[in-house]
């Protein structure tokens, strides 16, 4: 991972460019890396804001020899590998909210969007998106986001080191992804929930087939969040966004 660097000054978007990449035929650990994102892309079509030269806006290209069911869990492995890596270059724990974002005091500094190429039962290439928030002050974020975003030099007080913390999250994404591999999801899954927030917390899910609230127990082996509502009706739930009631 990371043998294989594609770096810009300027890109619509580097999901866009490893997708094309990857359909090329790029290596596992490929990544595609930019100062600037024009078209910056979110989860669920949202637009991603990703300022000249203070982010870390970069796709990586994963290739498992898994079902693309298997999907979601990347996104789980990126966040667990990017909360460690934050932890070691900055000192602080973050908090990852179910399903991709990571936070420190409550607000987002990264967000994760995983993609899927696949042929038939098979996962051909990944595409995991990470946008981290790394050196923004507080006049950087747009209007829209103002209340919700933080960056890791607004939190440590100290400009962050982006090429360090490029290398932590390779070393980290490498490692529990070999982990995920050889052992399969729960050792992960614990990582994961020891720095999950919304874990026994009330929570409220906006799905596309309507609302769910109730107290979140936890994920499942598939990556999937778990929400037990006010009659005891437990709900599996593959894609929402999560508040905290
Ligand atoms: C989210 O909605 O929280 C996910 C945001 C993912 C943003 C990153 S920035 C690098 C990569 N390229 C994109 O266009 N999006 C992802």
């Amino acid at each position: 991972f990371g043998r294989n660097i594609h770096y810009y000054e300027s890109l619509g978007s580097t999901q866009k460019a490893a997708h094309q990449l990857a359909y090329d035929g790029a290596p596992e650990g490929t990544l595609v890396i930019t100062e600037e994102q024009t078209s910056g892309r979110g989860r669920l079509g949202r637009e991603w804001y990703s300022l000249s030269g203070k982010g870390i806006w970069m796709s990586l290209i994963v290739r498992p020899d898994l079902p693309p069911q298997q999907a979601p869990q990347f996104t789980l492995v990126t966040a667990v590998a990017i909360a460690r890596a934050i932890e070691e270059i900055t000192g602080i724990t973050p908090e990852i909210k179910w399903p991709n974002d990571v936070l420190i005091n409550g607000k987002k500094v990264v967000g994760i969007l995983t993609e899927l190429q696949a042929e038939s039962d098979k996962i051909s290439s990944l595409i995991i998106g990470i946008g981290m928030n790394a050196n923004h002050e507080p006049n950087d974020f747009p209007p829209a986001v103002e209340q919700t975003a933080t960056s890791l030099f607004i939190e440590k007080g100290e400009k962050i080191p982006r090429a360090r913390l490029i290398q932590a999250f390779l070393k980290n994404f490498e490692r529990y992804y070999s982990i995920y591999v050889t052992e399969g999801f729960r050792p992960i899954r614990i990582l994961w929930e020891s720095y999950a927030v919304s874990i026994g917390k009330r929570v409220k899910a906006t799905t596309v087939t309507g609302v769910i609230a109730g107290r979140a127990i936890g994920i499942t082996d598939e990556g999937v969040l778990r929400i037990e509502d006010d009659e005891g009706v437990i709900h599996n739930i593959y894609s929402a966004d999560i508040q905290q009631t």
